[in-house]
């Protein structure tokens, strides 16, 4: 996804708008470029590739101390130079990045054209400054904001002008921007990984709102005009500087990083005494709780595979009827909001796009919706207003994997404080909480001595073909196996409920077909090693994720994979380390892009 940094203050605006975007990289991008306002005017450098290849462009910069920068995600127009952003007008007096897709893109080139100016590249993006030099007569912010009226379509944008070096431009609708205020300097930028290395005192911005930012600070105002009372407001402490702690890849530093990820998500939440849990941020009494008849989760990707696991086991502790949806489709589906439904959002980034656009559907009929989400300040939690932030820290790999199991951790944190009110005595509770408290040393037991995953490896990094399975609980874990292989070693493989097999998919088995079983030592065990057995009997290699001490599965299985016991509720925290483990190993096997793989973002933005 685009990323944006721009930097106004006392210091080299170069050397951190660089930094900046080496701290956005991690959202997915094709190119990138700077914009620098000096006395001689704009410098512009841009490259297609990483930020490294920006570098052999940035010979011999101009010192100054403002200017904006950009990594490019291509919606409009391919990955070339010209349509790297920053983009300027014909006169060279404005320059702009962008994030967002501007839907009346041609009727404002037309207009444009018809006024005589030349474009240079295929984006939408470069209307910006062209429409903003056509409106200047001396005004940077009238010609800013009269530009911006004419756009329909989403933004987070930056600009600056020749004759204004002592201001940037900003606005926001749709597309993320966080203002840090630090000591005689103000960074701008889409998250907050690009802004806490300077501040932790942030300004959100809101849809519709602009900003006119100073080295001493900023002056919020809505397109209209109207001026906005600004919050100043702290990242939180948690939400630390990504590094990747000598860890080869982010994504196997966020692995190993779950048993810390998931204490911090329960730290302050048990209350073992009562047999409980406490999420101050849901804000719902008890009474309140007791009058929920139905849960629904909206997610994408991992997050949704979280919330399927969450809406299970919500309705087999809590006993209230509980399901997930795929936002995406939800949203569009005229959904029936009952007032006696909670709604919770789930995303690790809380800027993915569909997800958004559920959440404010559910709002506008009137839903009670919740966030459960990783970036504090981030546009779903606020939207939501009310939730829960499963401070997993920054998660920096594409592939998420510690969100997964924070978010699952909250959801069950959420399902004890709901069946708490329903129908779990104290005593039932007590053992819940205990068994959801030893659940960070499991998961550090698991990573101390994960098993034969190199073995599993090799049966999968040249398979034609592979199958997930899992009954229950071990379903969304399979499909977050799956697309954990797929995602970052580009695997063919696809998950199936391991019951559902037999109704199509087992005409894909044959001699030495790679099949990856989930079967923990739950309910649902029996039925699954029959399935097991089903394709083994047609040539499957059986790689099976099973409880530890668990000998049939362990001769059954070609590599067999154990993983510690645990109560049926914890499993999907515990079964999903191996998978996370075989996805990135089985990357590393085949060269992949780790930690950032081919055509993936860190943060879906756009629909
Ligand atoms: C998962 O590895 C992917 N990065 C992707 O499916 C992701 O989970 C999805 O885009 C949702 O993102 P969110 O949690 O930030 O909303």
């Amino acid at each position: 996804m685009c990323g944006i940094i721009t930097y106004i203050g006392n210091q080299n605006a170069l050397p951190r708008l660089v930094d900046g975007l080496r701290r956005l990289e991690y959202r997915g991008y094709d190119s990138a470029g700077v914009a620098l306002l000096t006395k001689d005017g704009l410098w512009v450098r841009k490259a297609v590739g990483r930020v490294e290849a920006l570098s052999p462009e940035l010979i011999d910069p101009p010192e100054t101390t403002i200017g904006i920068a950009h990594t490019r995600w291509a919606t409009h127009g391919g990955v070339t130079e010209p349509n790297a952003h920053p983009h300027i007008d014909t006169d060279g007096n404005i320059a702009v990045v962008h994030n967002g897709i501007i839907e009346n893109m041609d009727a404002l080139k037309k207009q444009l054209e018809g006024e005589g100016v030349v474009f240079r590249s295929e984006t939408d993006t470069e209307i910006l400054p062209h429409l903003m030099n056509y409106f200047y007569r001396g005004d940077p912010l009238k010609a800013f904001t009269t530009a911006l009226k004419q756009v329909r379509g989403t933004y987070g944008c930056a600009a600056i002008f020749k004759e204004h070096p002592d201001r940037i431009f900003v606005a926001r609708n749709g597309s993320p921007l966080v203002i840090g205020l630090g000591e005689g300097e103000t960074v701008v930028a889409s998250d907050p990984q690009a802004i806490v290395a300077h501040t932790r005192r942030v300004v959100y911005l809101e849809d519709r709102e602009i900003a006119v930012v100073t080295r001493d600070g900023v002056d919020v105002m809505r397109l209209d005009g109207t001026a906005v009372e600004t919050s100043v407001e702290l990242i939180d402490g948690d939400y630390g500087v990504a590094d990747r702690r000598g860890f080869p890849h982010f994504m196997l530093k966020e692995i190993h990083e779950q048993p810390e990820s998931i204490e911090r998500c329960l730290r302050g939440r048990l209350d073992l005494n009562q047999g409980n849990a406490r999420l101050g941020g849901l804000n719902m009494s008890p009474r309140d709780l007791i009058g929920v008849n139905r849960v629904i989760n909206v997610a994408c990707g991992t997050a949704y595979h979280a919330g399927m696991v969450g809406a299970q086991a919500i309705e087999a502790m809590a006993r209230v009827p509980a399901r997930a949806e795929v936002a995406s489709e939800y949203r569009y589906r005229h959904p029936i909001v009952h007032p006696d439904t909670l709604f919770f959002a789930v995303s690790q980034s809380g800027e993915t796009a569909d997800t958004k656009g559920a959440v404010e559907e559910i709002l506008l009929k009137g839903g009670q919706m919740m966030g459960v989400v990783n970036v504090v300040g981030s546009t779903i939690a606020r939207t939501c207003g009310r939730g829960t932030y499963i401070h997993a820290g920054p998660e920096v790999s594409v592939a998420s994997t510690k969100a997964f199991t924070s978010q699952v951790t909250g959801l069950l944190l959420f399902t004890l404080m709901l069946a708490r009110t329903k129908n779990l005595s104290v005593i039932e509770g007590q053992e819940v909480a205990k068994n959801l408290q030893a659940l960070p040393g499991l998961v550090q037991r698991y990573l101390a001595n994960p098993g034969p995953i190199d073995d599993a490896v090799e049966r999968l990094i040249h398979a034609r073909y592979a199958l997930f399975l899992g009954r229950g609980l071990s379903f969304p874990v399979a499909l977050e196996g799956a697309l954990k292989l797929k995602e970052v070693a580009y695997v063919p493989c696809e998950a199936y409920p391991a019951g559902e097999m037999k109704h199509g998919p087992i005409a894909m088995i044959d001699e030495e077909t790679p099949v990856v079983a989930i079967v923990p030592n739950d309910s649902q065990r029996e039925k699954a090693l029959s399935n097991l057995k089903e394709v083994e009997a047609r040539g499957a290699k059986l790689i099976i994720i099973h409880t530890e001490g668990d000998k049939e599965l362990e001769e059954l299985a070609t590599v067999s994979l154990p993983i510690p016991a645990c109560p049926w509720y914890c499993s999907p925290i515990i079964s999903v380390l191996p998978l996370q483990l075989l996805a990135y190993r089985a990357g590393v096997a085949l060269g992949r892009d780790i930690d950032k793989p081919r055509n993936l973002a860190k943060s879906v933005t756009v629909e």
